[in-house]
């Protein structure tokens, strides 16, 4: 059993783990272990709105282009959902990503490309002490993993509520408490928003394309409807909550849908995501149902799930919407 906190980044601590020393949980479950080299990472959702599911020909083009270009991603995918494809992109190295995005931003977001439909960009960057990942199987890296040298063996700090915190590094020594409030700054079409302290992103994945007969129908009948109604009560109502945006997003492969969905949410804290997660119902449900089945199944279970979750510092955050429908992202309702 390893701790999911790498080697170089324990320190000594000065707050508490949830559990002791021999806990042991119940199911197997590893992180992503990243080159010890790498310092930071860069996280970059580059959005296109537009009616129906499918994007109109051509409009992904210069993102396509972009992300094949020099300096360009580790890893990318792309999602979509609510009228919206995403394209996810990650990178180790910030400065390659700085001239990439120096060298592209305005083929996506500059003035010259605007046609109506809505582009936005929400990137962050977290150190490796500001992030954690969590993977109920091996095999299949998705998100930041991608970029790592491989999955761990298991670790102890998870299946119980304060895992996600004990997997961060920043959290032997800091609280990750936010300061202050995003502010929205509007020029036309165009906005820009200035991050508050200590944001929240979770990236929560789930892979049900190994499942058939009984599983399946039980992934798809039981599950993601209960999981479909946390996601909207997010995306509708979870301001209250101290959830900033939420979309539920499917993966999709040669421009189709494919059988993995994942949640992406900004949050106000780490400590409001521990809330929902913990004590909405629709959580609470499916967390319990998960626990069970993965208890069962052990390393066989073929439901994959996976989560990627990051607290980052104000200038560790980008923000910036052009003619998006009110509403997007942080952007305000304005
Ligand atoms: C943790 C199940 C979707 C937020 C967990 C855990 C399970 C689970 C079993 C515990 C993992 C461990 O520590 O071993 C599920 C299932 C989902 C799902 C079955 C979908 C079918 C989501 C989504 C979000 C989310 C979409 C957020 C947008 C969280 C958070 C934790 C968590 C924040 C960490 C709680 C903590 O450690 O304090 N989930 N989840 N989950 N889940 Fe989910």
């Amino acid at each position: 059993m390893e701790s999911a906190i790498p080697d170089h980044l324990v320190t000594t601590r000065t707050r508490h783990r949830r559990v002791p020393d021999d806990y042991a949980p119940p199911y197997p479950s590893y992180v992503a272990r990243s080159a010890t080299s790498v310092r930071q990472v860069v996280m970059a959702y580059l959005g296109l709105q537009h009616d129906g599911d499918d994007p109109p020909p051509g409009l992904l083009a210069p993102i396509d282009a972009a992300l094949a270009a020099a300096d360009g991603p580790g890893h990318h995918d792309r999602a979509r959902g609510d009228g919206e494809t995403v394209s996810i992109a990650y990178w180790d190295d910030p400065e390659q990503f700085d001239r990439w995005w120096d060298a592209h931003r305005d083929s996506w977001l500059g003035d010259g490309v605007r046609d109506g439909n809505g582009r936005w960009a929400e990137v962050l960057r977290p150190t490796v002490e500001e992030h954690e990942t969590l993977f109920s199987s091996t095999g299949r890296p998705e998100g930041v993993a991608v970029l790592a040298e491989g999955l761990s063996g298991e670790v102890q700090e998870h299946g119980y509520w304060g895992g996600m915190r004990d997997r961060i590094p920043l959290s032997q020594t800091d609280a990750m408490a936010p300061v202050g409030e995003p502010v929205v700054e509007r020029d036309g079409g165009r906005v820009r928003v200035r991050p508050q302290h200590a944001a929240c992103l979770i990236r929560s994945g789930q892979d049900w394309t190994d499942t058939d007969g009984a599983e399946r129908v039980m992934y798809l009948e039981e599950v993601e409807p209960v999981l479909r109604a946390g996601m909207d009560f997010l995306r509708d109502e979870g301001s209250a909550v101290g959830c900033r945006t939420n979309r539920y997003l499917t993966v999709v492969e040669d421009a189709r849908p494919v059988d993995r969905t994942f949640g992406m949410s900004w949050w106000r804290s780490l400590d409001a995501l521990e809330r929902w997660s913990e004590s909405h119902p629709t959580h609470v449900a499916i967390f319990g149902a998960a626990m069970r089945y993965l208890t069962t199944t052990g390393p066989s279970a073929r439901l994959r799930l996976y989560h990627e979750v990051s607290v980052a510092a104000a200038d560790e955050q980008y923000f910036e919407y052009v003619d998006c429908r009110p509403g997007t992202g942080l952007s305000g309702n304005g």
